[in-house]
């Protein structure tokens, strides 16, 4: 069994060996991908709902593609043609789906702590899609998916995350997952996004950008959350890519084979100019595509799939 609860709620709450596990798998769909078809009939029967209370473009059609390609049935829900509109609470909306039977729940909320709510409530398996600032645990392996690829095993390598970590439920996860796995883990961004308190996670923090990616292997550059407040922690646009955006010349200065992530979606030439963005060092569309073989990995081991079943693996 490689997952051990029924439900995945953050990076916190697994254990490496259950990352690594969900990792073999994910690399196993990924090579999937590349044949004509690339649906496989595991979920036939079975009903997830795309619980998605706040905005998303890529997590929600990536979870979407993956419950599609396990062939399972679909409901979406989003909250702004909903019943919330009309001042439901989350537990009258949980009661109503556990009555209709479901088998799956993936869930983005505003509020953290609602994954875990919805979960305790709820007897199906619940995956959380990004719950406020607390934890985005796909997005967290399909990070850590896309630097193994490159890196192998990642004890002892270097990681920068840069940015808004103080709102960052993207950071959270990486640094929960990226440490469990062996990995040094640097944070970087204006002191009053990047909380000194952040080191008693085992990371260090260090307020230098150029000093903060000097001997990294990766770069893995935050979004401004503009909506969670961020725009009252930094002078403006311009003053923050000056002082912490990813140019052309940080690029430079890196190690030869050191390479560029961003969860999207991205605010160009604030955290990353685009060129960067555009350039031969980003790996942003293999996170993607990750992504979706990472979130098929978990919804084939919540419901009880064999890790057996599957056949051989690309590397990664
Ligand atoms: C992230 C999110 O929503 O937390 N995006 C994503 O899921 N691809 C990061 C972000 O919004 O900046």
């Amino acid at each position: 069994m490689i997952l051990k609860n029924k439900d995945v709620l953050g990076l916190e709450s697994l254990e490496a060996d259950e990352i690594l596990g969900v990792l073999e798998i994910a690399s196993r769909f990924r090579a999937v991908f590349d044949r004509p078809v690339r649906n496989v009939p595991i979920m036939r029967g079975r009903t997830v709902v795309n619980f998605f209370h706040e905005p998303s473009t890529r997590t929600r059609i990536s979870f979407e593609l993956a419950e599609k390609r396990l062939s399972a049935d679909i409901v979406n829900f989003s909250a702004a043609n909903s019943s919330f509109k009309k001042g439901e609470t989350l537990r009258d909306t949980a009661e109503n789906l556990a009555a209709m039977k479901i088998d799956m729940l993936v869930v983005r909320h505003s509020s953290p702590g609602s994954a875990r709510y919805l979960a305790q409530v709820l007897d199906c398996s619940v995956i959380n899609a990004g719950d406020g600032a607390h934890e985005h645990p796909t997005q967290g392996l399909l990070d850590i998916m896309t630097m193994r690829q490159r890196l192998g095993d990642l004890r002892g390598r270097k990681v920068t995350i840069i940015g808004d970590i103080a709102h960052s439920r993207v950071a959270r996860s990486n640094i929960w997952g990226l440490t469990k796995l062996g990995a040094e883990v640097t944070l970087c961004g204006p002191p009053t996004m990047v909380p000194g308190a952040l080191e008693r996670m085992g990371v260090v923090v260090e307020y230098d950008l150029h000093r903060a990616v000097a001997d990294a292997d990766v770069l893995n550059v935050l979004r401004i959350q503009l909506e969670r407040g961020a725009g009252k922690t930094f002078p403006g646009n311009r003053e923050y890519h000056r002082m912490y955006g990813i140019t052309e010349d940080i690029v430079r200065g890196l190690k030869p084979e050191a390479f560029i992530l961003h969860p999207g979606p991205m605010n160009r030439d604030v955290e990353i100019a685009g060129e960067v963005a555009d350039g031969p060092r980003q790996v942003i569309l293999d996170q993607v595509a990750n992504g979706v073989a990472v979130r098929m990995a978990l919804i084939y081991l919540l419901s009880g799939g064999d890790p057996g079943a599957l056949g051989g693996s690309d590397k990664g």
